[in-house]
């Protein structure tokens, strides 16, 4: 069972490049933005909860996002492997994929998780954000998820090095070029 993390500031390519290889090793991509951005266009209680936070560029209190991974990890065509991109993004989301969500085989260990850091300059990720022009994609929110991810998932660097399952990839190439790099990494033929 292939289970993959990515990290990586905003704007570094992790939406991206966790599509493509999803559809490389054909196991589902689960990104905790995507699924809060669509409940907070359904208006859900969650996403109701969750918007405030997300308009200020703020991570949204860990309990409404484990509850929410942990329900889309039950679903069956998780249940072969997964694609986290956004998640974990604290020390603590990273205990809870240890403790509640790896193989019970005993590859929580070190085994088959594997985390990829894309690393990408500030300026570039400023630039391809700016162009895009997502809701949270102004200035004063980028600046603050830049701070975030710093402050609080950065730190998740050591955390995967530690435990010898990262891989280091350098995001500011083409796209070609780092699924390239990726599929290497992660799915040596
Ligand atoms: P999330 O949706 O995860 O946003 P993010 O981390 O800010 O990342 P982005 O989606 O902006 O960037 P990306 O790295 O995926 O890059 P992308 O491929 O899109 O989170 C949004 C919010 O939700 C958070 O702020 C928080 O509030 C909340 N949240 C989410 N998860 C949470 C969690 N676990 N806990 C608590 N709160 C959580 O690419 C960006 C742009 O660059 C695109 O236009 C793309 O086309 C372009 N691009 C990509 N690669 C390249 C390349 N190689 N060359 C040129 N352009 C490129």
């Amino acid at each position: 069972m292939q289970q993959v993390i990515f990290l990586g500031p905003p704007g570094s390519g992790k939406g991206t490049q966790a599509a493509r290889i999803a559809e490389i090793l054909q196991i589902p991509h689960i990104s905790t933005g995507d699924i809060l951005r669509a409940n907070v266009s359904r208006e859900t209680p969650l996403g109701q909860q969750a918007k405030t936070y997300m308009d200020r560029g703020d991570l949204v209190p860990d309990q409404l996002v484990l509850d929410m991974v942990e329900e889309r990890l039950k679903e069956p065509d998780a249940q072969k492997g997964w694609i986290l991109d956004g998640f974990p993004r604290t020390v603590s989301q990273a205990e809870f994929v240890e403790e509640k969500l790896l193989d019970s085989d005993g590859s929580s260990s070190g085994g088959e998780l594997q985390a990829i850091n894309l690393d990408v300059p500030d300026d570039v990720l400023v630039e391809r954000l700016l162009a895009r022009g997502r809701q949270d994609d102004n200035e004063e929110t980028i600046r603050r998820r830049l701070q975030v991810y710093r402050e609080q998932t950065a730190p998740l660097i050591e955390f995967y090095s530690d435990r010898g399952q990262l891989h280091d990839v350098d995001g500011d190439r083409s796209m070609d070029e780092v699924t390239a790099c990726l599929k290497k990494a992660i799915a040596p033929e």
